[in-house]
C-alpha cells in the first residue's frame, strides 16, 4: 500500500466538542486514512465503537491497518455517506457523536495517479471512488461548453469560468479530447489573463479543479443528503461536527443545520405559527464557525480554510414525528435518501440563493452514465 501522510485538521477541537467516551458510539463519515477516527477510537475503549466510513476503497484499506490494533472497538465500510442510514440501521443504538471532516485527503491529493492536483500530470479522474463511472475525463470531454462554464463559476467560484469554458471547448475542436491534468493545467492558463490573476499566488487553475471534483464526486448533494440524514440518528445530547473546507459546503452545513436548529417549522408564508414550536431537533454550540489556530496553521498550511461547525441533539425536539410530510425522520428507513442531483445542487445552492427544501426531490446519482447524457 503507497504511504501517503495525512495531518488530522482541528484534532484538539474535535475531541473537545465529541468528548468519546468508554462504552460511547461514534461515526467518522469521512475516515479518510483513520487521523480522527484513531484519536476517537482510542477514547472509546474500553466498550466503545467507531463506526467509519468512507466511498474510498483506498481509504478504507489504510483506515484498516491503522485502526486494526483496535479491534473489535472499529468497524470501517466502504460507502458514500450520503447513504448512511443503511449503514446506521445495521446498529441498534443511536449515536453519542458524527464527525464530518470534508473534501479529499493529502494521500489523494498527493497521489499524482488520482488526477485531483493540478501540480502534477496524471489522467484526469477525480474520483474518490474508482466504481464510478463518470469522471473528471468525462466532464472536461462530453459537456457543452454553457454547462462547463455552469459547473466551473457555481462550484469554483471562478470569476474567468467563461473563458475557461471556451478556451476548454476550442481546444477540444482543435486538438481533440483532454486526457491529463496537465493539458487542462495549459488550457486553463491559456484563459486565464495574467493580470486577472489572485495576487494572494493562487494557482489559476485551483478553482476550476475544486469545481470538477465537487461535480465528479456530487459532493454537495451528498453532504446536504448526508446531514439530514444523521442529525435524527444522535441521542439526546449528541453532537455533530463538521469541518468544511470551502464556502459552498459550508453553506450547505449552516443551512441545513439552521433548519434543524428551527423552533417552528411553519412555511414563512404563515403568518401565526400552527406547528406550536419547541419543534428544534439540535441546538448550535458554533453560533461563528471554529477556525484553526495559528498554531495548527503553521505547522498544516492545508487547514487554512477550515470551518467547523458543531450542533448538539436537543433532549425535547420530537420534529419529524409528527409533521406530516416533513423530510425529517427520526430512524432511518434502509436507503431511501433522496442525494439530490447535480442540477438540483446547481439550482439550489447557487451563491445567494434562498435555501429551499429537498423536499420530494427524486433520487439521482452523481451524474449520468456516460459523457454527454448530463443535463443541467
Ligand atoms: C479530509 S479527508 C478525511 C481525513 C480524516 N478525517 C483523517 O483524519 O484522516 C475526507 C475523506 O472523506 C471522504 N469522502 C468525501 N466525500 C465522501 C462521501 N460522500 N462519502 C464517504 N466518504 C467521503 C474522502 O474520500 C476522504 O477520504
Amino acid at each position: 500500500m503507497k504511504e501517503f501522510a495525512h495531518t488530522p485538521v482541528m484534532l484538539q477541537e474535535v475531541l473537545q466538542y465529541l468528548k468519546p467516551e468508554p462504552g460511547a458510539m461514534i461515526l467518522d463519515a469521512t475516515v479518510g486514512w483513520g487521523g480522527h477516527a484513531e484519536a476517537i477510537a482510542q477514547r472509546l475503549q474500553p466498550g466503545g465503537l467507531l463506526v467509519g466510513i468512507d466511498r474510498d476503497p483506498q481509504a478504507i484499506a489504510a483506515a484498516r491497518e491503522r485502526l486494526g490494533v483496535l479491534g473489535a472497538g472499529t468497524t470501517l465500510i466502504n460507502a458514500n455517506f450520503a447513504d448512511l442510514s443503511v449503514v446506521l440501521d445495521t446498529f441498534a443504538r443511536p449515536l453519542d457523536g458524527a464527525l464530518f471532516d470534508l473534501g479529499v485527503s493529502s494521500p489523494q491529493l498527493d497521489d499524482p495517479e488520482r488526477g485531483f492536483s493540478y501540480r502534477a500530470d496524471a489522467p484526469l479522474d477525480m474520483r474518490m471512488d474508482p466504481h464510478e463511472s463518470v469522471s473528471a475525463y468525462h466532464l472536461v470531454n462530453g459537456l457543452s461548453e454553457a454547462e462547463l462554464e455552469s459547473i466551473i463559476r457555481r462550484f469554483g467560484e471562478e470569476r474567468w469560468a467563461k473563458r475557461i469554458a471556451a478556451f476548454i471547448v476550442r481546444r477540444r475542436q482543435t486538438h481533440g479530447l483532454i486526457h491529463t491534468t496537465g493539458e487542462l493545467v495549459d488550457v486553463i492558463c491559456a484563459a486565464v489573463p495574467v493580470q486577472g490573476r489572485s495576487r494572494g499566488g493562487m494557482h489559476p487553475a485551483r478553482r476550476t479543479f475544486q469545481a470538477l471534483r465537487i461535480a465528479v464526486n456530487n459532493e454537495l448533494g451528498s453532504l446536504e443528503a448526508a446531514l439530514r440524514e444523521v442529525v435524527p440518528y444522535l441521542r439526546p445530547g449528541g453532537r455533530l461536527v463538521v469541518i468544511s473546507f470551502h464556502s459552498l459546503e459550508d453553506r450547505i452545513a449552516k443551512n441545513v443545520l439552521r433548519e434543524f436548529a428551527r423552533d417552528c417549522i411553519c412555511p414563512p408564508e404563515w403568518h401565526a405559527c400552527q406547528c406550536g414550536g419547541g419543534r428544534a431537533l439540535v441546538r448550535s454550540l458554533t453560533p461563528h464557525p471554529v477556525r484553526p489556530s495559528d498554531e495548527e496553521l503553521a505547522v498544516n498550511p492545508r487547514a487554512r480554510s477550515a470551518k467547523m461547525r458543531v450542533v448538539e441533539r436537543c433532549a425535547e425536539g420530537q420534529r419529524g414525528r409528527d409533521a406530516g410530510g416533513e423530510t425529517l425522520r427520526l430512524h432511518g428507513s434502509g436507503g431511501d435518501v433522496d442525494v439530490p442531483s447535480l442540477a438540483d445542487t446547481l439550482a439550489r445552492w447557487e451563491p445567494g440563493a434562498a435555501p429551499r427544501s429537498a423536499r420530494g426531490r427524486p433520487r439521482g446519482g452523481p451524474l449520468g452514465p456516460t459523457p454527454g447524457s448530463v443535463v443541467l
